[in-house]
């Protein structure tokens, strides 16, 4: 088939997984994808700092990239602006569009999907959450048969991290951060995981896809993990039980029979004999269930420049096949819209 070619939007952690796993596997990726995968650009904010990386492929315009002769648009920058118009840019002119950006995809996903429906091109955006872990791709597609009741589990690695580290160490909070952060597992700036935020904006994108309904970062119920102290561990020590930050998604049924959707983020006491309270440092896993399947379990690395990678990289296949059969992946638009509970209502 034609070639595929690939604009490539930020070269960090990840990013250079991509670019590298793109170029060193170029080809088994076309003969999976049915035609050549081809790195076209690559945007980042300062080529000079990228001498790494093939000079030819890099630019610092990310705009013109995505309207340049491209037919897949891989986003790794993260963030809502500019990038949100870049992408709309994108699938608006029927480029596919693959992305780890969960913050987006937890406040704009209805206009994405409403921008790809209108040209017919492809989003896909397994790596943003739960990293390396075949998640999304299940709810979408394998489950889109059954009847999904509850998706829970750990999907922050860096508050996994952190909470394990308190479990076996004694230490409080603040000193354990600290720690995280000299061994380079919490962000410099470790906010969006440590107040909940980033799981918020995966229970959004979660539950969003479970229920088939839209739920946006701002409907999810969040508290973070900044005021689990040394006693709560040790309490829930004594109790049998340690103290693990999860996302929650739920199908809830009211008092008269009607349906709507629950979606929250929060500490929560958990046996230790419970699988998720083994789940340690910076994997995530989550339990799915549904009413004919029965329970499900997913369990991986959640994050990670190479496990990340993986999950963009498949994404990338998918949205490649696609264009060389001319076809499209699952639909999101066409919704039936489960009311969502309004914060704080469980
Ligand atoms: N900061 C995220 C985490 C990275 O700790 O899980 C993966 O989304």
């Amino acid at each position: 088939g034609k070639t595929v070619r690939v604009a490539l939007l930020g070269c960090g952690t990840v990013g250079t997984e991509v670019a590298r796993l793109l170029t060193e596997h170029a080809d088994e990726l076309a003969a999976r994808a049915g035609a050549p995968v081809e790195l076209a650009g690559i945007a980042v904010r300062r080529p000079d700092k990228h001498p790494e990386l093939p000079q030819h492929l890099l630019t610092n315009d990310a705009a013109a990239l995505v309207e340049s002769d491209v037919d897949v648009v891989v986003e790794l920058i993260g963030g809502i602006d500019p990038v949100r118009e870049w992408l709309l840019t994108a699938l608006r002119k029927g480029k596919s569009v693959v992305t780890a950006n969960k913050a987006l995809l937890a406040e704009y996903s209805a206009e994405l999907f409403e921008a790809a429906d209108s040209s017919g091109a492809d989003l896909y955006f397994e790596a943003a959450v739960a990293g390396a872990i075949p998640l999304l791709r299940p709810l979408r597609e394998s489950l889109a048969g059954d009847r999904i009741t509850k998706v829970m589990g750990i999907v922050n690695g860096t508050t996994n991290f952190i909470l394990s580290a308190m479990d076996s160490t004694g230490a409080g909070y603040a000193e354990t951060l600290d720690e995280a952060s000299r061994l380079g597992y919490a962000e410099a700036d470790p906010t969006a995981d440590v107040d909940g935020y980033d799981a918020a904006s995966k229970a959004a994108i979660l539950a969003s896809l479970a229920f088939h309904t839209r739920v946006t970062a701002s409907d999810v119920h969040r508290e973070g993990i900044s005021n689990v102290s040394a006693s709560d561990i040790a309490a829930a020590k004594a109790l049998g039980r340690t103290v693990k930050l999860l996302s929650i998604c739920e199908r809830v049924e009211g008092e008269d029979g009607t349906e709507s959707v629950s979606a929250r983020v929060h500490p929560v006491m958990i046996p230790r004999s419970h699988p998720l309270a083994n789940v340690g440092g910076a994997f995530n896993a989550v339990f799915v269930e549904a009413d004919a399947a029965g329970s499900l379990m997913f369990y991986g690395q959640g994050a990670g420049g190479a496990p990340t990678a993986s999950a963009v990289l498949g994404d990338l296949v998918a949205v490649a096949r696609n264009r060389v059969v001319g076809g499209r992946g699952p639909r999101e638009s066409a919704h039936a819209q489960l009311p969502v509970r309004p914060m704080g209502q469980t």
